[in-house]
């Protein structure tokens, strides 16, 4: 049984017991998350602090560099302590534009499914999401093949757990009718809540709800009403909108990003933040 200090407790991602506040490796690749880190001993530092710190759940994708995170994890942390568990992606290529070109089709699924073992000197992957869509979000379509071929690779024993990101609702139930999910991860923060009903749904089943670009991602969360609540309690706009994850569904697991363990130790002590009933209703109007 996992214990932590980190705020928002555990959660249970199939069998797997997580911190609700995890880590996402993608802004440890280089500018556009192509290339190696510009400071490579920086971040296997913020890989190693985390797991000091307590973090069990990292968020990683061979599509990363491609390959840079997982090398990174790898370097910096293998053999891997035993409650740390490594979340990965399959579903796109890298261009040599920097693009992310899907690649579902079986052969590329198996192959990536294969590279992500390969990089990340593991046997089996703790789970696997499959990134539907495009860069401009969910698109619709059939989940049916590619998410067969990974539950054929679960059966063959190489992945423990599937999810899908990138995902609409009906891609999501489609994927639950072919093998368990155990978490869907798609962009949710503060000021983007076109997910508000499917996280309320998933958490009736138990479901995990991984926001990306908790903070804004490429361009950092801005918001009159964050900067006023933030002033107020006198925290960043960061920690607001991490602690208001944490308060906004008990099945949102947290993975924010940074390149620097200064900005992993400040978000992990700012998503502790306490938020009243009134700050509560002054942030829902930011996405409403
Ligand atoms: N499924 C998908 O399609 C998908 C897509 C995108 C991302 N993801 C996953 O989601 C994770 C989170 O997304 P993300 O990393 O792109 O975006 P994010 O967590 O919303 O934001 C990361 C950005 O915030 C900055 N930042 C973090 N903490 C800070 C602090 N305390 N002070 C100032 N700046 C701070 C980081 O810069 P510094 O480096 O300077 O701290 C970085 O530029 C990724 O790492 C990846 O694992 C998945």
């Amino acid at each position: 049984m996992l214990t932590t200090s980190l705020p928002g407790g555990t959660w249970t991602l199939g069998g797997l017991t997580v911190t609700r506040f995890g880590y996402g490796a993608m802004q440890l690749a280089g500018p556009g998350v192509m290339g190696p880190p510009a400071d490579r001993d920086g971040a296997l530092a913020v890989l190693r602090t985390a797991v000091e710190l307590g973090i069990t759940h990292i968020d990683t994708s061979a599509a990363y560099g491609p390959l840079v995170t997982n090398e990174l994890i790898r370097e910096a942390l293998h053999p891997y302590p035993e409650a740390l568990h490594i979340v990965t992606k399959v579903g796109a290529n890298r261009d040599q534009q920097g693009g992310w070109p899907p690649a579902r089709d079986p052969e590329s699924l198996r192959r990536s499914v294969h590279k992500n073992l390969e990089t990340l000197g593991l046997d089996v992957l703790d789970l696997v999401n499959l990134r539907l869509g495009d860069a401009t979000g969910p698109r619709p379509g059939s989940v049916a093949e590619a998410f067969e071929t990974l539950a054929d690779l679960q059966r063959q024993g190489l992945i423990r757990h599937l999810g899908v990101s990138n995902a609409t609702a009906e891609q999501v139930a489609e994927a639950q009718a072919i093998a368990p999910v155990v978490c869907v991860q798609n962009m949710y923060n503060l000021a983007h809540r076109r997910d508000d009903e499917l996280i309320d749904a998933l958490a009736g089943q138990g479901v995990a709800y991984v926001p990306f670009f908790p903070l804004g991602g490429f361009s950092p969360l801005q918001s009159s009403v964050l900067s006023r609540v933030a002033a107020r309690l006198e925290a960043t706009p960061m920690s607001v909108a991490l602690a208001w994850l944490l308060r906004r569904s008990p099945n949102i697991l947290l993975i924010p990003g940074t390149s620097s363990a200064a900005h992993l130790r400040e978000n992990i002590a700012g998503a502790a933040l306490s938020l009243s009933d009134d700050d509560l209703v002054e942030l829902d109007t930011i996405g409403r």
